[in-house]
């Protein structure tokens, strides 16, 4: 039994004790807020304003037994926190905070912006948002606000700083939430009058402006700034991508006018995140997430199973955006609400998933949500608690995980997911394909991933990052698809390159500039002399290409670019198969050395085989190592390193039992002893650590 499960047990078998004196060990847990806690957090969603208070204690015993350490409260339950304009009521939440840490239990603070009070908008209806088909968005649902109005604004920061200064200094409290899962805008005049601020702002003049956006195309030319619409699709480029760049700041001051005031009122140690969704692409989340302490999104699989490629990106790319450790700050008890089936994970999967997230470094995982509120839009949603109040199927493997994160935190404190490998991701870059797919079946995420999975399963480990970030620690760095290139990131690239690394980008690279303009050289652009190579035309396919060369034989199923070499020294790596005569014979993929990097480019979307030989080329290249060679297909490793070592996730998302051996003996984390080799059931889970 490990220390903490003890101390947990301990405090069962004293429970009379601690009831005669409440305070006394509540605050003898408070003082412990920062340095004693697991390093690895179970955690719930909890909402003790839908439930009598005389069942708070009964809930939390049963979340302390399932060995949850934090709940998240407070995020939906604005017109509980105040239910007429300026009458706020927060000691309901104190009590509800003071008494989870009597259950050894952390609480992270929501602010409940997401959900404004029927009373709010019925008297400032210029608080609701407007739909993009001119529909004012009524009271009942969630997220009807407008997040770029100042009247709502002012109601949101009110609330936000009550409660910081409430919770602010609560040792109790570990964390702020702002908002949740932002996402709906506002088509509204004032709005609009907004945007066309804000593009001043960005473009000076109007001569600028149009001169950017070539509106002398279809006379587009604009003579005062309120001509200027708000388009989401279909629309000049340069116009759509402004306004979703728009839609980003706006987020982020909208986060500002919480964050300060949360800030202003309580202490350091407190972090303040918000929770994103994974591959949602509706804001830019580098330029939203900068003012953060942390990152965290919340994790549902919906209808079908685990998909540990996909999921792991949404891993990796939200540990990206603070490029450190994160939280999984909602995931699914077994199944959801929302999907067309909303079918459960399997027995195991939901333990599978929360060491996925841990793998590839979230440090909590939590449950959305402890118990369903008896009405309300979710009735079906999973939890943990039925209505009657006990416990669910699915419980004791929740339990379970409780457990393991208690035996395993001592090991997993402070490490870290180091990669010698980085893809980059653009928001825009992805929002430029959507707007201009030129092959219904482009997906910019699927391109993403079909470089992501061969990639990972090599290196065991992978960042996701913006193309600005500091690239010169990596071995290979690859840029599926960076459609549009900023002048920043191009010297970010260069520089990386001429520091000896090797950069390999994606087809569709470099093709645009800041303003969503074609660059005006070929592909890629401001890269292309480095390269010695260049795109000399690119083809939406109808049936797939053939393919040869250093990767084998392949297709090219929907994307090519014809490619040319113009360096003696650049090198052509792949060649195209007869097809459309355009392609016959011609490059496809081209690499180059230059001083002591290389340059590489891929012009066709290779079918997952040949991808595989390509990021195995890519990887042996670049000399990334496999941590943990001679693993079996299906079974997932991931790697965080510390102090004590490497240690290793590994996971068998294979469909039947997986056995291999390990080349040197580790530490069993979690079930004790030495292993010199691994045996996993379906959805088995090993934790290893290889120490130094
Ligand atoms: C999330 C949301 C939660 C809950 C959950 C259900 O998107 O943040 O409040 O609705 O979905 O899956």
């Amino acid at each position: 039994m490990s220390k903490s499960r003890m101390k947990s047990s301990l405090y069962c078998s004293t429970a009379l004790l601690i009831l005669l004196a409440p305070t006394r060990w509540a605050n003898r847990f408070a003082e412990s807020r920062t340095s004693s806690h697991p390093a690895l957090l179970l955690g719930t969603a909890w909402y003790p304003e839908q439930w009598p208070e005389s069942r708070w204690e009964t809930d939390l015993s049963l979340m302390h037994e399932a060995g949850i350490h934090v709940v998240r409260v407070g995020e939906f339950a604005w017109s509980r926190m105040e239910s007429e304009e300026g009458h706020y009521d927060l000691d309901w939440l104190d009590r509800a905070i003071a008494l989870a840490a009597k259950h050894q239990i952390y609480t992270v603070v929501g602010t409940p912006t997401a959900a404004p009070p029927a009373w709010l908008t019925q008297k400032y209806p210029e608080t609701l948002r407007t739909a993009e088909d001119g529909r004012v968005v009524q009271h009942g649902n969630r997220q009807q606000f407008n997040w770029a109005n100042p009247k709502y604004r002012e109601f949101a920061r009110k609330i936000a700083e009550q409660m910081a200064h409430r919770f602010g200094h609560n040792p109790n409290v570990l964390g702020w939430q702002i908002d949740n899962e932002y996402s709906e805008v506002s088509f509204d005049s004032r709005t609009r009058a907004q945007f066309q601020q804000w593009l001043k702002e960005r473009y000076g003049t109007l001569d600028n402006l149009n001169a950017r956006w070539t509106t002398e195309y279809w006379s587009q030319s604009y003579t005062a700034w309120d001509q200027i619409p708000i388009q989401v699709k279909y629309g000049n480029p340069g116009l759509l991508l402004s306004w979703m760049r728009f839609v980003s700041d706006t987020w982020r001051s909208y986060q500002k006018n919480q964050l300060d005031v949360i800030r202003a009122n309580s202490d350091s140690g407190q972090f303040v995140t918000t929770n994103t969704m994974g591959a949602y692409d509706g804001f830019d989340h580098y330029t939203v997430l900068q003012d953060l302490d942390m990152a965290a999104w919340d994790d549902y699989v919906g209808e079908g199973h685990l998909d540990p490629v996909k999921n792991g990106a949404a891993h990796d790319l939200t540990r990206g955006f603070k490029e450190k450790n994160f939280w999984v700050m909602e995931t699914q008890p077994g199944h959801v609400n929302w999907a067309d089936i909303n079918n459960s994970l399997d027995k195991g999967e939901v333990r599978a998933m929360a060491w996925h997230a841990i793998g590839h470094g979230a440090d909590t995982v939590s449950y959305w949500q402890w118990r369903s509120a008896m009405n309300g839009q979710e009735q079906y949603h999973g939890t943990l608690l039925g209505a009657d109040g006990t416990p669910v199927p699915l419980y004791p493997e929740v339990a379970q995980v409780g457990k393991e994160f208690e035996k395993a935190s001592a090991v997993l404190a402070g490490t870290t997911v180091q990669s010698e490998v980085a893809l980059l991701h653009s928001y825009e870059s992805r929002w430029a394909i959507q707007w201009q797919p030129h092959n219904k079946n482009y997906d910019p995420k699927e391109e993403f991933l079909s470089y992501y999975g061969p990639l990972r399963a090599i290196s065991q480990s992978v960042d996701i990052l913006q193309p600005t970030s500091n690239l010169s620690h990596y071995k290979l760095v690859v840029a599926p698809g960076l459609n549009v290139l900023s002048e920043a990131a191009a010297k970010n690239l260069i520089a990386y390159v001429e520091g000896g690394g090797h950069l390999v980008l994606g087809q569709r690279s470099a093709m645009k500039d800041e303003d969503n303009s074609l660059q005006p050289e070929r592909q890629p652009g401001p890269l292309a002399e480095f390269l010695g190579g260049r795109v000399e035309q690119y083809y939406a396919l109808i049936g797939p290409v053939p393919l040869e060369g250093k990767w084998g034989a392949g297709e090219c199923p929907l994307w090519a670019e014809l490619l040319s070499a113009k360096n003696a020294a650049t090198e052509v790596l792949m060649r195209y198969g007869k097809s459309n005569g355009w392609l016959d014979g011609q490059p496809a993929a081209i690499t180059r050395q230059v001083g002591k990097g290389r340059v590489t480019y891929i012009g066709a979307w290779l079918d997952p085989k040949t991808m595989q030989q390509a990021a195995k080329w890519m990887t042996d290249t670049s000399a990334v190592k496999t941590p943990l060679p001679s693993v079996p297909e299906g079974v997932e490793v991931s790697v965080r390193q510390g102090e004590h070592g490497a240690v290793f996730v590994i996971i068998n998302f294979a469909k039947t039992a997986q056995t291999f051996p390990l080349s040197r003996p580790m530490k069993d984390v979690l079930e004790g002893g030495e292993k010199t080799s691994v045996s996993l059931p379906v959805y088995g889970v090993a934790v290893l650590l290889a120490a130094h």
